[in-house]
């Protein structure tokens, strides 16, 4: 999926940087090694590295990989970045702070995400903490299908032009999926690509904890850590270990 869109993902998400506050914010509180989990375009690793974290990502798309290898070269930011699946990626080391951060759970499918949650589990350090955070699944749920109607917007580029960008979305609400497609004018070319979302409700997120040996230490309903509900921007769930 990210073949394409690894070249627009900065521009596309240039506004969404509420969360950089909320991690350095939760990284602060002294929780030792980070991990990124699907890191991306390196959108958190890098400016909780800048900021003095000691920081991991990780990520299994080689053309994120290469965005955030860039980046990290140029802004010369020391942290480390695996190119690798959390599914299958072996490690000694042991995290504080797990972030599963903007909608990256959204990716795995109903088969896949205990998956993550263990992998991710069986990663944290005695205290430590997994932060998830998803767009709120009631918005999600009541998105209609948006396929004529895309609604314009202009990002600017490194360079500062200007790139027009229409973005829309085709729902199976039967299986909470939502398809957000992506469409920008860059030099005269339409460029178009699309990601799958699955999303669910907090207490079915809750049913798959059990089995990863992870319960619920808070849920926030945005970065700034006001208490969830089903009006929230956001959906953010912080878990610890149950044998914690
Ligand atoms: C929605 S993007 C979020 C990127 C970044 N965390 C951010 O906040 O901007 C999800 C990322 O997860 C990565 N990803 C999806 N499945 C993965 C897996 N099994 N292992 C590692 N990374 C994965 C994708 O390649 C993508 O870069």
């Amino acid at each position: 999926m990210y073949r394409t869109a690894a070249k627009y993902y900065d521009l596309i998400h240039q506004t969404h940087t509420g969360d950089i506050a909320l991690f350095n914010k939760l990284a602060e509180d002294g929780r030792g090694l980070i991990l990124d989990i699907g890191c991306g375009s390196g959108r958190l690793v890098i400016p909780l590295a800048e900021a003095g974290q000691t920081v991991t990502g990780i990520d299994n798309s080689a053309d994120m990989f290469a965005v955030a290898q860039k980046r990290m070269a140029e802004e010369a930011v020391p942290a480390e970045l695996i190119l690798a699946d959390i599914l299958t990626w072996e490690t000694e080391q042991r995290f504080g702070l797990i972030i599963i951060g903007m909608n990256t759970l959204m990716e795995f499918d109903n088969q896949t995400v205990l998956d993550l949650l263990k992998a991710s589990a069986k990663l944290l350090a005695p205290g430590g903490k997994i932060v998830i955070d998803v767009i709120q699944p009631f918005l999600m749920a009541a998105l209609e299908n948006e396929d004529g109607g895309f609604a314009e917007d202009e990002a600017l580029d490194d360079d500062g032009r200007k790139l027009p960008m229409w973005s829309g979305w085709s729902a199976d609400h039967a299986k909470q999926q939502v398809q957000i497609k992506w469409r920008i004018q860059d030099s005269g070319q339409k460029v178009e690509f699309s990601n799958l979302f699955h999303y669910r409700y907090l207490d079915q997120l809750m049913d798959y904890l059990p089995a990863a040996g992870l319960e619920i230490d808070a849920v926030w309903g945005n970065y700034d850590q006001e208490p969830y509900n089903e009006e929230s921007e956001r959906m953010i769930v912080s878990l610890i270990s149950i044998s914690a």
